[in-house]
């Protein structure tokens, strides 16, 4: 095969076509766009590893990932070589017919997780609904009218869950400004306080169809589940034959430093989502099922036109490879462990910094002000991070970062509180439900 040429050491350029504030294109985004995003006034162009560059030039050091999605960082080699011989292949068969990479990637999938059973699907909210019509198939009792609603049919989600925008996935989403605006959701959907066992029992019962929890809470503002509470779901699901669901879609497939996150606790769950660094970019999601959840499951039950198919399951296949061939759990958590180093150094000089929580590369940090000028001010300096929550940093850098990143992140950071402490603080909004929703577990 024809080896892929090494690229010459990302490169800034002068502006090819002035300032990017004036760009057509992001005029063109802002007439034509719903407008559901607020974005600043930078179009990037291209990347290399744990860089970005925009169209004027600006070099970017790269801590947010596209959202935990670029776990490879930008233009892996391994991946552009597997995008373009795929894309010369078959880009798209449909799932009546078997690819060559969807059987492979399941196999994979089952060895890291230790489920057994995978569905393909393309977003991570796609395959959190989909988990959910599998708790309520797997709820179903022998016999049961499979035409009335099923006996066993209520969810138990976390308070300051975030789990996707699609009505499901968005009905077991905690907060309410997501949610509310399209109420009515999904009924029989009840909210559990975070990390607080008595809660849990107290809202637990034979009509629950699943528990499902995010491993680490990402969107509310990385807050590792505690052991306790894992090992206390795990015992009530099974006690009351209902499904645990673990959403690994930000913290899943070795941003902790293990392949789960909920690899650190004693037991599995039934069901774990995931998908956003799956397919090196492309779009994938994947649920993936215990084989006593997939005996449920028989043929036009569910299914998807795009998901699974060649192109992105060969490129997933090809992340999931170069996680293993480069070693990069080892990376996570050697960076992860240094980056807390640093951090809490930091935090010992900026009265701002409450605490700084998270594992491997999934770090929050928490100020004591509004987060929203810091991530500006980062921007500025050539840094991307992106704040959850009003006043959580959130970190999310790729997991290809080296020691030199590393250090270079941290004094970027340490320019950007320097500045931050000589700028008069932004007041919190009196009440952020985030905050109230984990002091009161605490
Ligand atoms: C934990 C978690 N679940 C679900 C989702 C939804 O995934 P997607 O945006 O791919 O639909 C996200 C996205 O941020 C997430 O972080």
């Amino acid at each position: 095969m024809r080896k892929l040429k090494r690229k010459p050491a990302l490169r800034t350029r002068k502006p090819a076509r002035g300032r990017a504030a004036s760009d057509s294109r992001i005029a063109d985004a802002e007439r034509f766009l719903l407008p559901t995003y607020k974005r600043p006034s930078i179009v990037f162009s291209h990347g290399r590893g744990a860089y970005l560059v925009d169209s004027t030039g600006k070099r970017y050091l790269d801590f947010l990932g596209g959202i935990a999605v670029n776990a490879l960082g930008h233009a892996h080699p391994e991946i552009v070589r597997t995008v373009r011989r795929e894309a010369a292949r078959a880009i798209h068969l449909s799932n009546l017919f078997h690819n060559a990479y969807q059987g492979p990637l399941a196999r994979k999938l089952a060895g890291w997780s230790g489920l057994d059973r995978v569905f393909f699907a393309n977003s991570g909210t796609e395959a959190i609904d989909g988990a959910l019509k599998l708790a309520r198939l797997a709820a179903r009792a022998p016999g049961e009218n499979p035409l009335a609603g099923p006996r066993k049919h209520r969810l138990l989600a976390l308070e300051n869950s975030f789990h996707g925008r699609t009505f499901g996935a968005l009905s077991v989403t905690w907060t309410e400004k997501y949610r509310l605006p399209f109420a009515p959701s999904l009924p029989g959907v009840s909210f559990v306080r975070f990390n607080d066992v008595a809660d849990l029992e107290a809202k637990m019962g034979d009509d629950v169809a699943a528990i499902l929890v995010e491993t680490i809470e990402g969107e509310g503002g990385v807050y590792p589940l505690s052991e306790a509470f894992w090992s206390r779901a795990r015992a009530l699901a099974s006690a009351h034959g209902a499904l645990l669901i673990a959403d690994e879609i930000q913290c899943g497939l070795g941003r902790t430093g293990r392949y789960f996150a909920y690899q650190k606790f004693p037991s599995k769950p039934d069901v774990a989502v995931v998908a956003k660094p799956l397919a090196g970019g492309l779009p994938l999601g994947a649920i993936l099922a215990s084989q006593a959840v997939a005996a449920h499951v028989s043929p036009g039950l569910h299914g998807t036109t795009f998901g699974g198919g060649p192109l992105v399951t060969a490129t997933a296949l090809a992340t999931l490879e170069a996680i293993e061939n480069e070693q990069l759990l080892a990376n996570v958590r050697e960076r992860g462990a240094e980056l807390r180093r640093g951090l809490d150094k930091l935090a010992a000089r900026f009265a701002f910094v409450r605490e700084i929580r998270g594992e491997g590369l999934m770090i929050g940090v928490e100020l004591s002000r509004e987060g929203g000028p810091f991530v500006d001010e980062a921007l500025k300096r050539g840094l991307l991070i992106n704040c959850t929550h009003e006043s959580t940093l959130r970190l999310l850098p790729p997991f290809i970062i080296n020691a030199k990143e590393v250090r270079r992140f941290l004094a970027l950071l340490e320019q950007v509180f320097e500045k931050m402490s000589e700028t008069p603080a932004q007041a919190l909004s009196e009440h952020n439900p985030a905050h109230a929703a984990h002091t009161a577990a605490r």
